[in-house]
């Protein structure tokens, strides 16, 4: 195959009972019949809130499997918990071996590799950062590994948080924004030793799309929300929207889409989904 067309859709937000986000997944799945990707990346967040409702990543599975195209997911915050972050911040809902379980048995393993036009392209999950479990240790082993025998191909991660705001060592901002600054330098080390050209996440509902040494560094828009200024503020684009991708022997290129028809929903929206 000379070409690899991957489209990411991030921040899906589904739930049969809290059911408001709908409308912009079926956006997105809409383009998605009409572009025809080799291949779907959602990253992450593909439920409501699944650490107290199961069920939302049982709809939000039925509703993927009707897309057109074959997907590989990996894991938000609200699929299977969060992760510790720094200075000690612990999450309300923590991960855990039961969420990732349920998880993995409706969307497969948090971890995943596909090599396509000349690329290797792996799935990480970001919930396992300083959570102690032996999915932690495991996932590093497996990377390392991963990314030493990748031979000198280019190599494209996906992974639900960004790596940093602006480079790995910065200030501490929001502490469950980023991977963690201790496993962010080991993730910068073993990057280092392969050839890392792109850098892809979610999970914080605003598009960036910038290099820094050599990789770039996309942040998939949400399709389901973005959060006001006052609530959150502004680093990136605020708008609803996925991201296209062709990889090919030259490269990659990036463009992150707006569909017109994705409704930009107002916080009133946001807060009684998670009321
Ligand atoms: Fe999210
Ligand atoms: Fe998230």
């Amino acid at each position: 195959m000379t070409q690899f067309r991957i489209a990411q859709i991030s921040d899906t937000h589904l739930s049969r009972q809290k059911n408001q986000f709908v409308g912009n997944f079926e956006v997105a799945a809409e383009r998605i019949a009409t572009q025809r990707p080799d291949l779907v990346v959602h990253s992450g967040d593909i439920a409501v809130e699944a650490t107290q409702r199961p069920d939302d990543l049982a709809f939000a599975n039925e509703l993927m499997a009707g897309l057109v195209a074959p997907y590989r997911a990996i894991a938000g915050n609200h699929d299977i918990g969060d992760n510790p972050g720094d200075g000690g911040y612990m999450p309300k809902k923590p991960v855990n071996d039961d969420f990732i379980a349920g998880y993995e048995a409706l969307f497969g393993p948090s971890q995943w590799q596909i090599d396509a036009a000349g690329w290797c392209i792996l799935g990480l999950n970001a919930e396992l950062f300083l959570s102690g479990l032996a999915g932690e240790a495991s996932q590093e082993r497996w990377l390392d590994e991963t990314l030493s025998q990748s031979g000198g191909k280019p190599v494209a991660i996906f992974c639900h948080k960004p790596l940093f705001l602006a480079q790995v060592e910065e200030p501490a901002d929001v502490p469950y924004r980023y991977v963690p600054m201790a496993p962010r330098r080991k993730l910068a080390e073993m990057m280092a030793k392969a050839d890392v050209r792109l850098f892809a996440c979610g999970h914080v509902h605003q598009s960036r799309d910038h290099v820094v040494d050599g990789i770039r560094h996309v942040w998939g828009p949400a399709t389901a929300f973005t959060l006001p200024d006052a609530v959150q503020p502004r680093v990136g684009t605020k708008r609803c929207g996925m991201v296209e991708y062709v990889f090919t022997h030259d490269g990659v290129t990036v463009e992150t889409v707006f569909p017109d028809a994705m409704v930009q929903h107002d916080y009133d929206a946001v807060r009684a989904a998670y009321a």
